[in-house]
């Protein structure tokens, strides 16, 4: 059980708690007065019932985005719907006869979409890892550099998950429609708080996750643009389900909650992020009074709730588990004590002992000014002993 007081939580990029009003939504998909019948039961009313909460959320969903529902797939969460889309596309474009063999994607993607790329490696198929600006994004000049007549896929994520950086999606895509190749784009971290628009973009194929937005974990969506005519095969067979891509049975209350957890985004985005916005300010303002302190990311283009900052002259790993009133995370891979500086650190050029002397603070919703005040506190002292600690030693 928690203790009574517990570390401030930011960590919202990792995982967000689920609002009240989700969990209302997806209780009532649970038991026998609710719909909790499977959805793709024909034959009866709880299987109705179920099945239209299901187009409902889907609904939503694609509400928010701007798609039709039509172009929305549930998965189990934005890494599943990577794979499918990176996957999925280059088995379906091969068995088509398609000759193109070639993806562009950066080094500061998900591991999800690093992963995938690297299993098409050992498939025959060539990468290209675009090195991101030292703001963390990936400018049109960068692809339309690497661009080749062999690319079928490029696979950028709005936002990057350690920076919060965005990059401009609509404009990456746009050139990749032009020269007849597929554009994917994993917003996991940006949907609902960054344009997406997909109707009024080029873009392909993009990955949503619910956990992220105050859903539940577990649940997530690929948006497929039907004029785009996607080729697509599934990677989980059997069932039939989701039009054939994604075999197995739709998770009725997982989806509800994820698209409840949308409806609300789709209300509330505008002023969560605003408010996101002032406290994230007033972490950074909080923060810039630590000398040596370094902000990493976009000052300009990035997503309201996410900080990425750096402290030099410090015994790095030692910092995240010094803190005693922050719950964060490093941005690091892996959160071992022989911690390993961030990928996406490292590519952005940070050294090794500024990358693991780095912290990934992310607020979202239920995020207070007191918090913000407790976290800037309680990261000061750290520095400051840790600091200490390193001269006497
Ligand atoms: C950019 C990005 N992509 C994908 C994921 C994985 O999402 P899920 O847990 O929904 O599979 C995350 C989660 O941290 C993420 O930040």
């Amino acid at each position: 059980m928690p203790s009574l007081k517990r570390p401030v939580y930011l960590d919202y990029a990792a995982a967000t708690p689920t609002d009240p009003r989700v969990i209302t939504a997806m209780q009532q998909c649970l038991s026998i007065e609710g719909c909790f019948a499977n959805p793709h039961a024909k034959d009866h009313v709880y299987g109705w019932e179920a099945a239209e909460a299901v187009e409902t959320a889907r609904s939503q969903i694609a509400e928010l985005v701007g798609a039709s529902p039509l172009e929305i797939i549930f998965t189990s969460g934005a890494t599943e719907s990577n794979n499918l889309a990176i996957l999925g596309l280059a088995r379906a474009l091969r068995q088509r006869g398609d000759k193109r063999r070639r993806v562009i994607t950066s080094k500061i993607e998900h591991k999800a979409v690093l992963e995938a790329c690297e299993l098409l490696e050992e498939q025959g198929y060539s990468v290209t890892y675009l090195k991101p600006r030292e703001d963390g994004i990936i400018t049109l000049e960068q692809l339309k550099e690497s661009f080749s007549s062999e690319v079928f896929l490029v696979t950028l994520a709005q936002a990057n998950s350690v920076l919060g950086s965005v990059s401009d999606v609509h404009a990456l895509a746009a050139f990749t429609h032009q020269q007849g190749a597929y554009f994917h784009t994993d917003t996991a971290q940006s949907a609902g708080y960054v344009r997406t628009d997909f109707a009024n973009s080029q873009i392909s194929l993009a990955s949503l996750t619910s956990e992220k937005v105050c859903g539940p974990k577990g649940v997530g969506a690929l948006y497929i643009k039907r004029a785009h005519e996607v080729p697509l095969v599934g990677l989980i067979f059997g069932g039939g389900q989701e039009k054939g891509l994604r075999g197995g049975t739709v998770a009725t209350h997982q989806v509800v909650g994820m698209g409840k957890a949308f409806e609300i985004l789709q209300q509330e985005g505008r002023s969560d992020a605003l408010r996101m916005l002032a406290l994230r300010r007033q972490l950074r303002s909080g923060l810039s009074e630590i000398a040596g302190v370094q902000f990493n990311g976009s000052l300009t283009d990035h997503v309201p709730g996410i900080l990425s900052v750096s402290f030099a002259d410090l015994e790095g790993p030692r910092l995240i588990t010094s803190l005693s009133d922050t719950a964060c995370s490093t941005g690091s891979a892996c959160s071992s004590a022989d911690l390993k500086p961030s990928y996406v650190l490292k590519a952005i050029g940070l050294s090794d002992a500024l990358a693991r002397a780095s912290l990934r603070l992310s607020l979202g919703r239920f995020t207070t000014e007191d918090e913000i005040t407790r976290a800037v506190t309680d990261i000061q002292q750290t520095v400051a002993r840790l600091r200490a600690d390193k001269i006497r030693s």
